[in-house]
């Protein structure tokens, strides 16, 4: 029997905190604000999309504190036990004073009305402590999720490149101190459960502990790194209690290579799977970094992306067209199905009372595999698919001999374009073929319209994306 604390544990900047009564959908945000009174941290759109509520948040990995930019109003309480929190209270210059990130803002003239400057403060010192000296490729990827009303851009990037110059992070406080902050954080994580407010809200000890408590409560909420659920508690006012916590599972959070096979936990984030999916699949870096922001990478997971179930989620095709596999527990037993049979139905999935999604196997694509993936959307950067497409082809002898073709936002729920990949099997590589495929299309799918793109516009796109991956795997299209 796992030993059970009834309190949570952290630290916020220099303080401790041991919270007893934080209830399953508790923000971070308001505890910082509202019980904490540190209302530098902001609350612009309370769904993920500003940044403006931007914390780092430091975690112990291998003994160290590993510290990521996240958004505040949708990390829920729980999910910080054993965590460092550092708000913008907390920054300051070597000698005291302004920050280097808070003076480059100031010298470059970076805030007018101020409202976003905390958050945009928080990811530059994010961005800062990994690369003092970015390129502008890096700032405008790490500003990705942060909305600046009034001041413009340009001043902010000048800013997030002078920073190096006003200070450098081995002289920062943060980094100083990480040993005592691990050593703290180590004091406080006892490898106990946490069971909060009448079993309300859950933090497993382990793996195990996990399939116990779903076991034991099948109906309770799973949060991984809450970028859907933080939106259901703060837009659609959902109680999610009782509510199970996977986020900091060391077990749920390994990346392992074996075999020609990568196996991601289900609470990988989006951020830490990419560099190994990324080195293992050409072409998939551009269409990562068009998921969320940087902090919406930081929290939410793979595991999260597939359970979901969400028709428009951005991972599903790419990993169906690579053929991955789903790895499922419930209690000790576990059954590994393909991806693409784990979405039933609209809101629908394989997924028995109390069972979870443990793991990911990405099968690692042969060389010659033709890849294509591609996202369209309303805007591009932080927005959700109006269709989203993996693709994967081989060719052998001027013929195609395998043809994985999935589509996003196509139909209620990510699926494979059967009548397409027909189209294409045992056909030479060319036109022809993918224009066959293109009209196959219609017999796959009938597209709904929605206020994110109309039935019309999303069949169009599908064909066009098809002619699109025909193109760029042909060398006629530069990457
Ligand atoms: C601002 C913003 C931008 C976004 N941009 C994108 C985008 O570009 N592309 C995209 O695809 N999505 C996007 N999303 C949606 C969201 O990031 C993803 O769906 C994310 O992957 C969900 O993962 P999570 O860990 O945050 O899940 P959670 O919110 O913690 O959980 C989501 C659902 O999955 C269940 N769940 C979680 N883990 C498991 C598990 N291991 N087993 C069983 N059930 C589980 C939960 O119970 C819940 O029902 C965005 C969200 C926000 C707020
Ligand atoms: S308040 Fe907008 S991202 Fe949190
Ligand atoms: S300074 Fe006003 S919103 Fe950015």
């Amino acid at each position: 029997m796992t030993a059970v604390r009834r309190e949570l544990r952290f630290l916020v900047n220099d303080e401790e905190v041991a919270l007893g009564d934080a209830g399953a959908g508790d923000s971070l945000l308001d505890f910082l604000r509202l019980r904490r009174g540190l209302r530098g941290t902001k609350e612009g759109c309370a769904e993920g999309d500003c940044g403006a509520c931007t914390v780092l948040v430091g975690r112990l990995r291998d003994g160290e504190v590993h510290y990521e930019a996240v958004n505040s109003c949708i990390r829920l309480l729980p999910s910080v036990d054993c965590c460092h929190v550092v708000t913008v209270e907390h920054l300051s210059g070597a000698e005291g004073g302004l920050h280097p990130v808070q003076q480059a803002m100031v010298d470059c003239h970076g805030s007018q009305c101020g409202f976003c400057t905390p958050g945009i403060v928080m990811v530059l010192v994010a961005l800062w402590l990994e690369r003092p000296r970015p390129s502008e490729a890096e700032v405008r990827r790490a500003l990705q999720g942060n909305l600046c009303r009034c001041t413009g851009y340009a001043p902010i990037l000048r800013a997030a490149a002078a920073a190096g110059d006003y200070g450098l992070p081995e002289d920062d406080g943060l980094v100083r101190n990480r040993e005592a902050v691990a050593a703290r954080l180590a004091a406080m994580a006892d490898g106990n459960r946490v069971e909060l407010a009448g079993g309300g809200v859950v933090v497993p000890a382990d793996g195990d502990d996990l399939a116990d408590a779903l076991e034991a409560q099948p109906a309770a909420t799973m949060v991984a790194g809450a970028t859907d659920v933080g939106v259901w508690v703060n837009k659609e006012l959902r109680d999610i209690a009782p509510a199970v916590f996977i986020g900091h599972l060391d077990g749920l959070g390994r990346i392992a290579a074996k075999g020609g096979t990568i196996a991601i936990g289900a609470a990988v984030s989006y951020s830490d799977a990419e560099a190994a999916l990324t080195e293992a699949v050409p072409g998939l870096a551009d269409y990562w970094s068009r998921i969320g922001g940087w902090q919406i990478r930081n929290m939410g997971t793979v595991g999260g992306n597939i359970a979901n179930g969400s028709p428009i989620a951005d991972l599903p095709p790419v990993l169906i067209a690579l053929g991955a596999e789903l790895v499922l527990r419930k209690g000790r037993e576990r059954r590994a199905i393909p991806l693409e049979a784990y979405f039933l139905d609209y809101g629908r999935q394989d997924l028995e009372p109390g069972e979870f999604v443990e793991a990911v196997r990405v099968p690692v694509p042969a060389e010659d595999a033709r890849l294509g993936f591609y996202k369209v959307s309303k805007r591009r950067d932080e927005d959700i698919s109006s269709v989203c497409a993996g693709f994967m082809v081989r060719v052998r002898d001027g013929r195609m001999e395998e043809a994985r073709l999935a589509f996003g936002g196509m139909a209620a729920t990510p699926r494979r374009a059967e009548a397409a990949e027909a189209a294409l099997r045992g056909r030479e590589w060319g036109e022809a073929a993918i224009e066959a495929a293109g009209q196959a299309l219609e017999r796959d799918f009938t597209p709904i319209s929605d206020w994110r793109a109309s039935a019309e516009y999303r069949a169009l796109v599908a064909r066009n994306l098809l002619k699109r991956f025909y193109l760029d795997r042909s060398g006629t299209v530069p990457p």
